[in-house]
């Protein structure tokens, strides 16, 4: 039986970007465009298997080697810090990490202060570099909430558009980093099946190079 690679892919338009572009190098799955909600799809002429994953479990899946490859942005890398290898900056998904205040927001640097965020690790850091302390407050979601009403000076999250800042009468007050999606793979896997994966390297860096 031929050695499957497994290939994990984030759920969602991204993913869908991604797995175009897996296709174009070459690594296709035609039963991909059948019009389901099936997760898992192979093709077995060619040893592979993809699967959508809820894109900040990607990293999970490849750090345990039940996918020897997989796609994830680099803030849940950031974050997380999987023992993975970051293979390629995909050029896509693209934003930023930022902090974000309302309008009326003065910093009092005597002042702890207080940051609502999706991503402790990454504001952590940021405000450790600076020498600020902080107090963090962790949320799930719909962190634009919290210095409107209160809870928080400011939040660290991440900024696409900033459509949804404006909606909520906050504005970016730095940037902490640049996003974007990157190809990774498990360590062993990477070892064992570093002819396919290499190929497949190849094949996307070389529609990266294309489009720039
Ligand atoms: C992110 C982020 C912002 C929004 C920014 O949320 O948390 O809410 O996108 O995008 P914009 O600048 O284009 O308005 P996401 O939709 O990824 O989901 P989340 O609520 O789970 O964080």
């Amino acid at each position: 039986m031929k050695q499957m690679l497994n290939i994990a892919l984030p759920k969602g338009r991204l993913g869908e970007k991604v797995y175009a572009m897996f296709e174009k190098a070459g690594f296709p799955c035609p039963a991909i465009h059948e019009d389901n909600r099936k997760l898992i799809f192979e093709n077995e002429e060619l040893g592979l298997r993809f699967f959508w994953a809820k894109p900040s479990d990607v990293p999970i899946y490849v750090e345990r080697g039940v996918a020897d490859i997989g796609v994830a942005g680099k803030d849940i890398l950031l974050e997380y810090r999987p023992d993975v290898y970051e293979l390629l900056d995909l050029d896509l998904g693209k934003c930023r990490m930022a902090v974000a205040a309302p309008k009326s927001f003065h910093d009092d640097p005597r002042r702890t202060l207080r940051v609502a965020t999706k991503f402790s690790r990454i504001a952590a850091n940021y405000y450790a570099a600076q020498g600020r302390e902080i107090d963090i407050i962790h949320l799930n979601g719909s962190i634009e909430i919290a210095p409107i009403i209160g809870l928080s000076d400011v939040i660290v999250d991440i900024v696409e558009t900033g459509t949804t800042l404006k909606e909520n009468d906050l504005e970016v007050i730095a940037t902490v980093v640049p996003i974007s999606a990157r190809l990774i793979a498990n360590k062993s896997g990477y070892k064992f099946k570093n002819e396919t994966i290499e190929e497949i390297v190849r094949g996307i860096a070389a529609q990266i190079n294309a489009k720039s």
